[in-house]
């Protein structure tokens, strides 16, 4: 099941805010749907936003070659469209990403151009930047393999699958390809309130691929690994700082500290995309608060009283002490984080 499809002009994105009941597709003829899928979580998952919005700066940009008398006035408003784009989440950094690879694609362009080629070109690579998520996933499904030379069983937060990217998935990559392998006996999914992203997606998924899923709720974590029942947690991210501070969502912090506490392998999966070059810790990064009734509600029903005091930060931070390693295409990185990064990015200092 794809994410997303860029189908003759249209991005078709699987709502995802309907699965496991329902499969089916929104069509986005425009900019506007596509900041509102993001915004609702139809389309989700740090890898996903990122395409999603790169395709969102195509069909913004078509409608503003519409009106706009010269390039100059063509490139003002396609600043309108992803600056839309980047008020819809704060947290995953492949949002900013993707959007600055397009802008900076106009950018190449001299002010007497073609608006219809810089159109054509902007769409070439939107499209690239999806095909290459693929291509990213199945290296770091591929490093993320090699950690696991007998079979364990794996505990994983929230949803980081194929769901979350263009293919594959980053955390559930590296599970699937160890699966293939022979080396995954059966993976535990938090459910991951408030919006259920582990028991509706990431369940979901895993079931589908034949994967052996054992569904819980976020509060016995810490008693399936004190039960041995865990050897190792793969988690996705939304931005991992320069010194390996990951934020990914609400829980993962939890998740990690229990991994702590019992000797078990923290691991985050991640593209180079997701890291956020420009900060030196996880204090930098913006959480997203979500409306207060995500908290109170499910489904439409209260599970709560009215007028409580809510508090929902969609993401939390975990600090790089906790993280064994990180998990990208370009190999895995372990502590000291701010090295190998620095290296990676040929950062100096
Ligand atoms: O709020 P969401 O569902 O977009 O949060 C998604 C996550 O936190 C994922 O773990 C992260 O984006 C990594 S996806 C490969």
């Amino acid at each position: 099941m794809k994410s997303l499809k860029w189908e003759k002009g249209i991005l078709l994105l699987l709502d995802q805010t309907l699965l496991p009941n329902k499969i089916d597709y929104i069509y986005c003829q425009d900019y506007m749907t596509v900041a509102e899928a993001i915004r609702r979580l139809q389309v989700r998952g740090a890898p996903a936003i990122g395409a999603a919005a790169a395709f969102g700066i195509v069909l913004g940009a078509k409608a503003a070659a519409i009106s706009a008398a010269n390039v100059i006035e063509f490139r003002d408003k396609v600043l309108v469209v992803a600056d839309t784009l980047q008020q819809t989440r704060p947290t995953a950094v492949n949002l900013f990403w993707a959007i600055k690879r397009m802008l900076g694609i106009l950018d190449k362009f001299e002010d007497g151009s073609d608006i219809g080629k810089m159109i054509a070109r902007l769409e070439q690579e939107a499209v690239i930047i999806a095909q290459e998520d693929e291509q990213v996933n199945r290296k770091i499904s591929k490093n993320g393999a090699l950690l696991f030379t007998k079979p364990v069983s794996i505990l994983t937060h929230c949803n980081a699958g194929a769901l979350a990217t263009v293919a594959l998935g980053t955390a559930l990559g590296v599970i699937r390809e160890t699966h293939s392998q022979g080396n995954v006996l059966r993976v535990y999914a938090d459910e991951t309130r408030p919006l259920l992203q582990g028991a509706r997606l990431t369940a979901w998924e895993l079931m589908q691929e034949k994967i052996p899923v054992t569904l819980i709720t976020d509060n016995m974590a810490g008693w399936v690994m004190k039960k041995g029942l865990v050897q190792a947690v793969i988690v996705g991210a939304d931005r991992i700082a320069l010194n390996g501070d990951v934020a990914n969502k609400i829980g993962t912090y939890s998740v990690a500290v229990l991994a702590k506490e019992h000797n078990i392998p923290f691991y985050v999966a991640a593209p180079l995309s997701t890291f956020d070059i420009t900060i030196n810790s996880g204090d930098s990064i913006p959480i997203e608060e979500r409306d207060r009734s995500e908290v109170l509600q499910y489904a439409g029903i209260n599970t709560a009283p009215e007028g409580v005091t809510v508090f929902n930060p969609a993401f939390d931070v975990t600090p790089s002490n906790l993280v064994t390693a990180i998990i990208t295409e370009a190999g895995v990185f372990q502590a000291p984080y701010d090295v190998k990064i620095r290296q990676i990015f040929q950062l100096k200092g």
